[in-house]
Parts: structure tokens; sequence; C-alpha cells
């Protein structure tokens, strides 16, 4: 049974039904309606176990437990008995609403014997900080308290995110039990390099709340989401085209939507390829960006990337020309003379992979004039299964966004303006139903 809540703000579209994939995701996934396109939240009724071991960054655990308790995840805290010398119970207690789990002895029978129903039950388990120590002793098969045990008898993903000394990290040791880890599916993250708690910089910080969310969001994306076991590329942002070394000709794009549809893409389940022009945006976390400048450097990640991909997204606002000549110099002034440039035509990414008929693509139509009409010319020269159209100059530098979705077979329908945010959700998951309706 699919729990369903809707977040339609206009009710002159039809809300589609769940395709026949669909039946398949777990019965607590939560499906929302967004403008007329189902959408996912993959933590929602999510049963995830923090567990949090004994290191000075435990403290960074409270803000991750919240986050998902607010996503409306079930979270579990397991401490550590060395975890309880640097955070407490109490913490944890008030963000997740739920008791903190210490002993393995005193939790309730429910059918299944206390210690280990923990880890049957959940969905994803992340281990954050994970020590030295912990990480030795899960490799080693040691089940002494109710993490460990709880790792020992789970079938769910499990995250973990070394945060040590740095050459507590590098040690022989250490490394042995992470290479045996990851042999075995667990899903360890590379430790930040920074200031450590004690007066020195290495290789050793816990990453940060968004980026362990991020991670298993893709976890939990990987084992139910609609787009599982499928490579998405995506292009983001606008590329730039040199001049002289230090300008360029370029467009107005942010980055932002493409930047969305990469983190909706991986929550989904899939494996992601960001593939982005400058911006000044963070990188979604668990996503492959590959930064590029050009359309050329562009066209050629594109490429390399579909190789194998099952959907793109081709999001960025490509720059169509380019000067004819990039100069090594940077051009001078010269009395009061202006300056012509000569611009030649970029390649066409798009228009490059229309033989490529196994490959889902997207498109993306910003235009000034004759928006439907130039979309629909757009969706047909360059063989695309759908086209998301949009007015330029609505649509720069504004938090909202009025989208229309074309579909190759002719269906079209107009979302309502909404955040970007809400826009991308709408937008993946029209894509999402779309594919695996046309991989049926
Ligand atoms: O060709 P035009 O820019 O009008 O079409 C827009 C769509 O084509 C967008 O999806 C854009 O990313 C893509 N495009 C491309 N290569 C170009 C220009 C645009 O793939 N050189």
């Amino acid at each position: 049974m699919l729990q369903c809540r809707s977040y339609d703000r206009c009710s002159t579209i039809d809300v589609r039904y769940p395709a026949t994939w669909m039946h398949d995701l777990q019965y607590n996934d939560t499906i929302t309606t967004v403008s007329g396109y189902l959408s996912m939240n993959i933590l929602s009724g999510k049963h995830i176990i923090l567990g949090v071991a004994g290191s000075i960054a435990a403290y960074k655990i409270a803000e991750l437990a919240r986050n998902l308790t607010l996503e409306d995840a079930l979270v579990d805290v397991i401490l550590t008995k060395a975890a309880e010398h640097f955070v407490g119970q109490a913490t944890f207690q008030a963000l997740t609403g739920r008791p903190v789990l210490t002993d393995m002895w005193a939790l309730p029978e429910d059918g299944v014997v206390g210690h280990v129903a923990l880890g049957i039950h959940a969905d994803a388990v992340a281990i954050a900080p994970a020590t030295a120590n912990t990480l030795a002793r899960i490799a080693a098969g040691i089940c002494d308290d109710l993490l460990t045990t709880t790792v020992l008898a789970t079938q769910a993903p499990i995250l973990c995110a070394p945060a040590m000394n740095p050459q507590m990290y590098a040690a022989a040791a250490t490394q042995k039990n992470i290479a045996t880890l990851r042999q075995r599916g667990f899903t360890i993250l590379e430790p930040a390099v920074g200031r450590m708690a004690e007066p020195m910089v290495g290789k050793g910080r816990l990453p940060e709340p968004d980026v362990l969310e991020g991670e298993i969001r893709a976890l939990l994306g990987r084992r139910s989401g609609p787009l599982r076991e499928r490579q998405v590329v995506v292009t983001a942002g606008g590329t730039r085209e040199p001049i002289d070394p230090v300008r360029y000709v370029g467009n107005r794009s942010s980055g932002q939507m493409g930047y969305l549809l990469a983190a909706l893409a991986r929550d989904y389940g899939a494996r992601v390829k960001l593939i982005s022009g400058p911006t000044a945006l963070t990188p979604p976390p668990a996503v492959t960006v590959i930064p590029v400048e050009t359309t050329i450097q562009m066209r050629d990640a594109v490429l390399a990337a579909c190789v194998d991909a099952d959907i793109l997204i081709m999001n960025a606002a490509v720059a169509d020309f380019r000067p004819a000549h990039a100069l090594v110099s940077k051009i001078k002034k010269s009395g009061e003379s202006g300056l012509i440039l000569e611009l030649v035509q970029n390649p066409d990414i798009l228009g490059e992979l229309k033989e490529h008929h196994k490959l889902f693509k997207v498109g993306f139509a910003a235009e000034t004039d004759d928006l439907i009409a130039n979309a629909k010319g757009k969706l047909a020269r360059k063989n695309l299964q759908m086209i998301v159209a949009n007015d330029a100059v609505a649509s720069i530098g504004q938090p909202d966004i009025q989208v229309t979705l074309i579909n190759a077979d002719g269906e079209i329908t107009a979302l309502p303006r909404q955040s970007k945010s809400q826009a991308a959700a709408a937008v993946l998951m029209a894509i999402a139903q779309r594919f695996n309706e046309r991989a049926c």
C-alpha cells in the first residue's frame, strides 16, 4: 500500500496513477504528488539506524539525526560506550523523539530476539563517526555490543564514515579493515581533510551532516528507488568560451535546476554523473561530478558518459557560439576603437547523440518567443523523448519557475509556477515514469 499526500497547487492538472513499476516500492514509501506528477521522498517512513562511536566528531550526528527525523525517517540512535563520553543520550532522544539505545540486553522483544531485532528491521545503517576500534571489531565479526551485533544481524545496506586521528586512519591495520569491509559491500566514505580537534591538519575529519544525509539517501534509493540500477547523466550550468585568458562568452545559468535533478536522480537510486559548467553551487553528495568549462569539453564528457548511460538530462545552458580564436594574451584597448569578435558555432551535443536510440534523452528549451512551437521543433530535430520548456525571461534569477513538459508522443503538460525544487521533483518523476514505461 502506498501512502499518498498531495502537494498539488493546481487542481486543473490530472494526478497520474502509479505506473506498474511503482508497485514494487516498499510498503512504507511515501508518494507525494507535486504539481500533478507523482514524487517521492526516499527518507519518508524509512527505519535508519545511526551508530555513533567514540570520536569528538560525534556532535555532528545530532544535526544529522534531526534532519533525517524532519524528513519523516524513523531514526534509532545507538551509542557505543565510548561515544557516551562525547555526546549524551538526552540530545538524541530529544531530536529523534525515540529512546536512545546503548545496551543490547535492555531491548524489548517483539517476536524477534531483542538484540538482533533492530538490524533485521532496518532499511539502512550508518555508522558515523566510525572509529578505528569499531571498524576493526566489525571487520573481525566481533559482536560484543549493540552496534556490532546490529551490523552483523542486518541485511540492510551499511554506510561507514571513518573519523579519527590521521595517523590512526593511515595505519595499515585500519586500511586493511576498511578494504575488508568494502569488499563485503559496505559503503565507506573517505574522511575529509582539514583541521583536527588536536592542533594538526590531516585526513580524518567526519564529513558534514548534509554529505552523510546525501549518502544515506543514495543507499536507500539503490535499494528501492524507481531508477535503481540505472545510469543517469545530468548536465548543468552554463558553458564558458574563452576570448582571452581573462574573458569569456557565457550565459546567466545558475545551474540550480541541474543540481537539483542530479540529487533527486541519486535519491531515486541511479548512479549519477553530473557534468557541470562553472557554478557557485555545492555539488550534491554521492554524485560523480565532472567539471567542465567549454562546450567542447562538455561534449567530450557527455559522449564518454553516455556510452553506458540509460538517461541523459541535458539541462546545461550550452553556449551556441564560441570565439573563432581564443587569444593567449589579454586583449588591450587601443584608442577609442571597439572590438569585433568573430564567433563560430559550437557542436550540438544532443544533436550528436541523435542516433543513440537506447538512451532516453531529455532536453531543455529556454525561449523568449514562441515557447511551445520552438520547444516542439527542438524535440523533433534532436530526436528527444521529452523536452522541458520554460520562458527564459520570466525564469532568470527567479526562485520560482513555470515549465511545460512535452513528450515525443505529443502530450503537453503545463505545470504551475512553483519553486525550482518542486519543479525539479515534478520533472524528474515525469522522466522516471516515462523511462520506466518505455523500459517495460
Ligand atoms: O539548441 P538549443 O540550445 O536551442 O536547444 C536546447 C537543448 O539542447 C538543451 O537541452 C541544451 O542543453 C542542448 N544543447 C546541446 N548542444 C548545444 C546547444 C544546446 O546539447 N550546442
